[in-house]
Order: C-alpha cells, then sequence, then structure tokens
C-alpha cells in the first residue's frame, strides 16, 4: 500500500526480540546466585565458556600489547566485556548493541560507552584509534554482506599494533556430527557462514597478519574464532 508512494514499513534495528530477555534474565541468575555471565554460560552454553574464550585469545597473545581502547561489537549480557575489562583495564571502551535495555545496563554498571548503532558500521569510531576490537557470537547471526560491513569496519578502527578477535561459522565448525547438532535443534538463529580463506584473506589485503584460531562452544554447536593483528605501517607510529 505505501510502496507506490515511496514508502516502506522498516523493522527497527534496536530490537529487542534479537537477544536474551532483559529482565527476566537478571531475575534468574539472582534467584540462581550467579552472576549474569556465569548464567547464561551455564544455562546456553557451557560453564566456564566465557573465560575459557579469554584465555585462548590470552594464549595467542591478544593482552600482550598496550590496551588503552576497546571497541565490542553486541557484547549482549557483558560476559566478555567483564573479562576483558578484568584483564587488560583499558582506559576507554566502547560498545555497538542493538539490544537496548541491555546496553543501557553495561553503560551504568561497566561505565562502558554505547555508540549509535545502526547494525552494520563503527561510524562513531574513529580510524586505526582501537587497541583490541571484538565481538562474540554477533556476526554469524547477521547477513552476509552485514558481516563482511562489519569486518570492514573492524578493520578500518583497529589501530596499528592493535588486535582483532571475532567468530564466524566455517567449513570447519560445520562438520558433520556437528551440522546434524544444529538440524535436529531446529535452531534458526545462525543465519549465515564464511570461509576461514575469506576472512584471512580480507584482513591480509588490510594489512593483518593472521596470529591463529581456535574453537569455542555454541550450543548446540561450535563457532569458529580468527585472531589478527594489524601491522604496523610507514608513518603510523609518527
Ligand atoms: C547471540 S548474542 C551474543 C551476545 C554476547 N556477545 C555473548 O556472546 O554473550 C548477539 C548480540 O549481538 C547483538 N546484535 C545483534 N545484531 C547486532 C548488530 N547488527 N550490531 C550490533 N549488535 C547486534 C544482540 O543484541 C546480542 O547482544
Amino acid at each position: 500500500m505505501l510502496r507506490p508512494v515511496g514508502f516502506q514499513v522498516v523493522r527497527p534495528v534496536d530490537d529487542f526480540a534479537d537477544y536474551i530477555p532483559f529482565e527476566r534474565t537478571q531475575a534468574a541468575a539472582l534467584a540462581a546466585g550467579l552472576p549474569v555471565g556465569e548464567y547464561i554460560d551455564r544455562e546456553f552454553n557451557v560453564p566456564g565458556s566465557t573465560q575459557d574464550t579469554i584465555d585462548r585469545m590470552a594464549a595467542l597473545g591478544v593482552f600482550d600489547r598496550p590496551i588503552a581502547r576497546v571497541c565490542e561489537l553486541g557484547p549482549g549480557s557483558g560476559r566478555y566485556l567483564e573479562k576483558v575489562i578484568a584483564t587488560c583495564s583499558p582506559r576507554s571502551y566502547e560498545i555497538y548493541e542493538t539490544a537496548a535495555p541491555w546496553r543501557d545496563w553495561l553503560v551504568d554498571t561497566y561505565h562502558v560507552t554505547a555508540q549509535p548503532t545502526d547494525g552494520h558500521t563503527l561510524a562513531a569510531t574513529a580510524d586505526r584509534s582501537v587497541d583490541l576490537v571484538h565481538s562474540h557470537k554477533v556476526l554469524n547471526g547477521l547477513k552476509i554482506l552485514d558481516t563482511c560491513r562489519y569486518l570492514d569496519e573492524i578493520a578500518r578502527v583497529a589501530a596499528p599494533g592493535g588486535a582483532v578477535v571475532f567468530d564466524v561459522l566455517t567449513e570447519r565448525s560445520l562438520d558433520e556430527a556437528t551440522l546434524r547438532r544444529w538440524l535436529d535443534s531446529g535452531a534458526g538463529y545462525v543465519t549465515s557462514m564464511m570461509s576461514e580463506r575469506f576472512a584471512v584473506d580480507f584482513f591480509a589485503r588490510r594489512g593483518f597478519a593472521f596470529l591463529g584460531d581456535f574453537f569455542a562452544t555454541s550450543m548446540p554447536g561450535k563457532t569458529h574464532y580468527l585472531v589478527f593483528e594489524r601491522q604496523p605501517t610507514t608513518g603510523d607510529r609518527d
């Protein structure tokens, strides 16, 4: 009806239905006597899985650099955010998050900066300004071109010597047994995959070295983490 006159009804990006409900999750964590991150690990993943990812990031040298500025895409409950802040005490921590109640709670609780979030850019963040850009279980829930838009933005904002960490579903996280578990689960929230080669080449073309990879549980399957470092180029440190 609206199209002929040039209008379209569009679902807002700030859509709470995309993530677990804030109040119910907070209440359930309280009732279980657990910090919200540990509760989410227990309920939706496996206990200790968040810390395991942080440990694997550390093993690849992610925290072996001065980290003054961090940017995280889609922090949700903040289960990684909390541990990253505890590990490297950054001077500033900015988030791009579409779920408003969680975003506001993270700002109040951890004093992070919530940037305006359009769903595919890091427009409020300057080029080459961030020492650690990271994202967990977000990119494989986006449409492939939005994932690529975010990857392009991640590459843009990473500082020389800065680290980039994110996970995607690759061919190596969709072996037959794992794919069978996804199919049997009826899950619908994982919507895209990317080949490992594509991701590594994408960052190589933008001047990043590949530091390594690891897998993490993402129930009922697993997700593939890739870790990069932006190479300093002539003039970057001047
Ligand atoms: C599956 S949850 C993962 C949350 C958190 N990273 C974790 O692993 O516990 C996906 C998160 O990304 C957020 N999100 C979804 N689409 C987004 C987008 N286009 N830009 C930024 N955040 C987004 C959701 O609100 C949610 O917090």
